[in-house]
Parts: structure tokens; C-alpha cells; sequence
């Protein structure tokens, strides 16, 4: 490994020589540009965020990079994502830390838009965390409907929940369970996305020291699983629905090896489908590995190297199952305890003056002791399997008073019309670092005391406290504040989490 360096910054490379002492030699055959592809790979990955479609536009984001010097490029094929440069910390931004935007890199954009989902589609995201594709799905569902969120690992689970309420989104019930073994009570779904666990050595640009971990053995060892999670989406999926199997490895056993034996078990049932891919160049699935011939049609699987687009490395291929398969009856629904919440909701008016009948667009229910969540009013998640949580957690009804969470203010809190503080520039980065500061005269003389919704920009913040001493109290969460607060951001701050980068 050696230091080059990035706006700066010391940014840890691999070589050319270790790339070429690494297993990673056996992909001569099939990259295009050897020496292209080796270069890229010594180079670190350029960043990307997209805009949250709910909040913000991808121009006003890119005006909020600007301000902070930084150029902000929009991607060819990616309406709503810019790219910016490998040393920019997105996740230690304050538009970041509420939700404005969120950091996925390229190439894993890529499978939601190739979903072709619609609002009303019922879809299954079997190996979620830490989300991003759960995230641009929900947003491409419209945030309504249904859309179940898997994984394996709760506390994955958890991360992906946390960036779905910092984001906003409404329409996702989390499942923690192994894909491979999903319940057939949970029904059919029109789409299912399988963004297996895998080798990861398309990472390597975000994910240096994987070179020294790489072992062929893994992409053997992985083959079961993933042979075993894509044949449950196909048990899964409706007639005539579309199942997007993906990986962010170059690896072949766990690629179109894969892909094509799931195809052999299912004759007449299942077909790969051409996508076209706008603005990417990608190279067709193989057809042939080692001693082993494929079907020619799994030339319409799509490679991405990393020197064609400049990007991670990453595997696609889109499947339909045939229209002439048996149509199952809808699941029963999980039913939730959706009473005894309209008087916490007319506190909630009568404080913060919503509009009559705002509710009316969520399913408001108690799903802990704690308060109430929020999903969107057309969410039906299946009653098998168990569900981690439905929605947002919006309102803690367990203190006194009952407050707003962060993520719920930042969902509604644009629609309150009494209690909401328009906060300065430094204020905000106070605000952000969960400081308590000083009002300016004109705010202390137009703001009632007690809780409040600050923002800045137009942008809701969170929930803040302006005590009778006259000073306002951040409510941001720590758990969230690792992330933000400008020029005096603690030493300390986190940088962005590596797993929201999925
Ligand atoms: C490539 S990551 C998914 C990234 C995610 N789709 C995203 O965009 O953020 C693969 C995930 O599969 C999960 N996983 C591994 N084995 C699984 C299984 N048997 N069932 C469900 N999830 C599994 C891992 O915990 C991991 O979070």
C-alpha cells in the first residue's frame, strides 16, 4: 500500500505490483484494459450523494456543496446524484446529518433503477442493510405501499432503520431473518431485490486493505448462500414480477455461475431480461469459465469495472418469472394497535397547528411503549415474517411532555405552522453539535417558551427546548451529531459510517 494524497489528505492507495500479486490475476482474461483496470484500482473512489427527493432538489444540494467550496458534479444516468471528490466527508455534513441527502456510491444506484417499480407495487428487499437500495426504492415506490427490508444481521438492521428515519421514509417494515429461509405466508411480491452478501472485491477503491483478505476460497464458500437467497426470491415473486439479482464482486462463481444454475432449476419459469443502462458502460455477463460453458443467454447480465465508469466494481443481472406461474392468494396483514392515538395527535395540532385532517395520508400505531410510529396510510405489511418495525418512530409519548423525535420532526415538521424557529448560520452549527446558544432579540421576542421545531434555510432541523432562561437547547440526537457542525466540529466526529455506503 502507499500514501497518496486527495485535497490534503492522506489517502491510502493500492499499487499496481500488489494489485498483480493479488488473486485478483485470474480476471486477466476477461477485464478489457489490464493495465486500465489495475490503475483505476490504485485510485480512490469518487464520492456521490443523491437528493433526497422528499426534501430537496439536486440543484439546491448542489448549491449547499457550493457554498462549502466543493464542486459537485451531476452524474450521466443518475438524475438526483453528484458526484463529489473521494476526500469529501458527506456524512459529517449538517444537510447529511437531517436527511437532505444520502451517500451511496454509483455503481450500487444502479439496481433500484432497474427494478422498474411504481407506486402500488408490493416489493421485498431480501439482504437490506445498511439500506441505501431500501432507501431509493421507498422513494421510487412514492414513500407509500409496502416495501419489507431483510437482512440477516439486527445490527445492520439497525443502521438501515437509522438512515430510513433520517431520511424519512414511511413505506418499509424491517425484517431481521435469513433470506434464504423466508416464509411463504408473507406472499408474492412484484419485485425483489437479491443484493447477496459477496466477496466484495469490487469494494476495493472505498475498501483498501481488502486486498491482503482476498481468497478465491470465499467467492466457493459463498456460491451456497447466494444460490440459496436467489432461489427464494423466485419462490417469492408473482408471475410476470421481476427479481434483480447483484453483487459487488468480479467473481464468477458467485455471479453468472450463480445466476445460471438458479435458471437451470427453473426451465420455462424464469428468464434473464435486456436492460439498457443509460449513461454506464458495461460489459455482458461471461459465458464460459474454466471448464465450465454457460447458457448464451447469460451475455445479458451486466459487468461494470471499475475503469470503464470510474467506479467500484459490480454485477447485475434483471430476471422475470413467467407470467404462467400459480398466482397465490394475498398474505394475511400484520395488524398493529392503531387505537388511542387521536388524542396524542390532537395535542400535536393544537401545539404545533397542523392542518385539519393531516394524518389522514399515515396509518398512525403503537408499535412500543415508548410512543407512536408512522407509515404511510396504504402500508400492509405481511404478518409472517416477525416485523423489527413499520414505519418511523415519530412521537415519544413516554415523557412528559410528549415530544417529537428527531426523525418524526424532520418528516412533519415543515408542515407546522406555530412553534417553528428559523435559526442563523451559527446557531445552526450549535444547534447541530447539541449546544445549548443564545436566541437573537428578534427570535426571543417572537418565540413562545417550551418546545420547538427549529430549522434552517426552510430546512427542519429537529426539536429544540427555549427554557425560560432564555436559551435554546439542542434535542439532536447523539447517536446522529457524530456527523455536522462546521468549521467546530469535535475532533472526534465520526467520519460517514463505511456502511452507508451500500
Ligand atoms: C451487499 S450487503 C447489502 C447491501 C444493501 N442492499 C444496501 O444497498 O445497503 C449484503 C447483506 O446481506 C446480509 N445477509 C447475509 N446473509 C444473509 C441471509 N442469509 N439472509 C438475509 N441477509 C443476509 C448481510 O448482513 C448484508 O447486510
Amino acid at each position: 500500500m502507499a500514501e497518496g494524497s486527495a485535497r490534503g489528505r492522506a489517502a491510502v492507495v493500492n499499487t499496481p505490483a500488489d494489485i498483480a500479486a493479488s488473486p485478483l490475476g485470474r480476471y486477466r482474461s476477461l477485464v478489457d484494459d489490464w493495465d486500465a483496470f489495475v490503475a483505476s484500482l490504485c485510485r480512490p473512489l469518487p464520492g456521490c450523494v443523491w437528493a433526497n427527493p422528499t426534501r430537496i432538489g439536486v440543484d439546491a444540494l448542489a448549491g449547499l456543496l457550493a457554498e462549502q467550496g466543493v464542486a459537485a458534479a451531476p452524474v450521466p444516468g443518475l438524475p438526483g446524484a453528484l458526484a463529489v471528490p473521494a476526500s469529501f466527508r458527506a456524512g459529517q455534513q449538517w444537510w447529511y446529518c437531517v436527511g437532505l441527502a444520502h451517500a451511496q456510491e454509483v455503481v450500487s444506484q444502479i439496481p433500484a433503477l432497474l427494478m422498474d417499480l411504481a407506486p402500488g407495487q408490493r416489493v421485498l428487499d431480501l439482504c437490506a442493510a445498511p439500506g441505501g437500495k431500501t432507501a431509493q426504492m421507498a422513494f421510487a415506490l412514492g414513500n407509500r405501499g409496502t416495501l419489507i427490508a431483510n437482512d440477516l444481521s439486527f445490527m445492520r438492521i439497525k443502521s438501515l432503520q437509522g438512515n430510513l428515519d433520517r431520511l424519512g421514509v414511511v413505506n418499509v417494515t424491517t425484517t431481521c431473518s435469513d433470506g434464504a429461509n423466508w416464509p411463504s405466508a408473507s406472499g408474492q411480491f412484484d419485485r425483489i431485490l437479491v443484493d447477496a452478501p459477496c466477496s466484495s472485491e469490487g469494494t476495493l477503491r472505498r475498501n483498501v486493505s481488502l486486498l491482503q483478505r482476498l481468497d478465491h476460497a470465499n467467492s466457493e464458500r459463498l456460491g451456497p448462500r447466494q444460490r440459496a437467497l436467489l432461489r427464494k426470491a423466485v419462490q417469492r415473486c408473482r408471475p410476470g414480477g421481476r427479481i434483480l439479482y447483484s453483487t459487488c464482486t468480479f467473481a464468477p462463481e458467485e455471479n453468472e455461475l450463480v445466476v445460471a444454475d438458479i435458471l437451470a432449476e427453473h426451465p420455462g419459469e424464469l428468464r434473464l431480461i435486456e436492460v439498457s443502462i443509460p449513461g454506464f458502460l458495461t460489459q455482458p455477463g461471461i459465458t464460459a469459465w474454466g471448464d465450465k460453458t454457460l447458457s448464451p443467454e447469460l451475455a445479458l447480465c451486466h459487468r461494470f469495472w471499475p475503469h470503464h465508469n470510474d467506479t467500484g466494481g459490480f454485477f447485475i443481472a434483471v430476471l422475470e418469472k413467467s407470467p404462467a406461474c400459480l398466482v397465490e392468494p394475498q398474505p394475511t396483514q400484520a395488524v398493529g394497535s392503531e387505537i388511542g392515538n387521536a388524542e396524542w395527535l390532537a395535542g400535536l395540532d393544537a401545539k404545533y397547528g397542523f392542518a385539519e385532517g393531516y394524518w389522514g395520508q399515515y396509518r398512525v400505531n403503537r408499535q412500543t411503549r415508548r410512543g407512536l410510529h408512522l407509515m404511510a396510510a396504504d402500508h400492509a405489511p405481511p404478518a409472517a415474517p416477525k416485523a423489527e418495525g413499520s414505519g418511523l418512530f415519530f412521537h415519544r409519548t413516554n415523557v412528559r411532555p410528549p415530544k417529537p423525535t428527531t426523525a418524526g420532526a424532520l418528516l412533519v415538521g415543515r408542515d407546522a405552522t406555530r412553534f417553528r424557529l428559523e435559526l442563523t448560520e451559527t446557531q445552526r452549527d450549535a444547534y447541530m453539535r447539541r449546544e445549548t446558544f443564545e436566541p437573537t432579540p428578534e427570535q426571543a421576542s417572537a418565540m413562545p417558551r417550551g418546545q420547538i421545531i427549529v430549522s434552517y434555510l426552510g430546512y427542519v432541523l429537529g426539536v429544540a427546548i427555549f427554557h425560560r432562561s432564555g436559551v435554546i437547547e439542542s434535542q439532536f440526537p447523539r447517536r446522529w451529531s457524530g456527523c455536522a457542525a462546521g468549521p467546530q466540529a469535535p475532533a472526534t466526529a465520526r467520519d460517514l459510517p463505511a456502511d452507508a455506503l451500500g
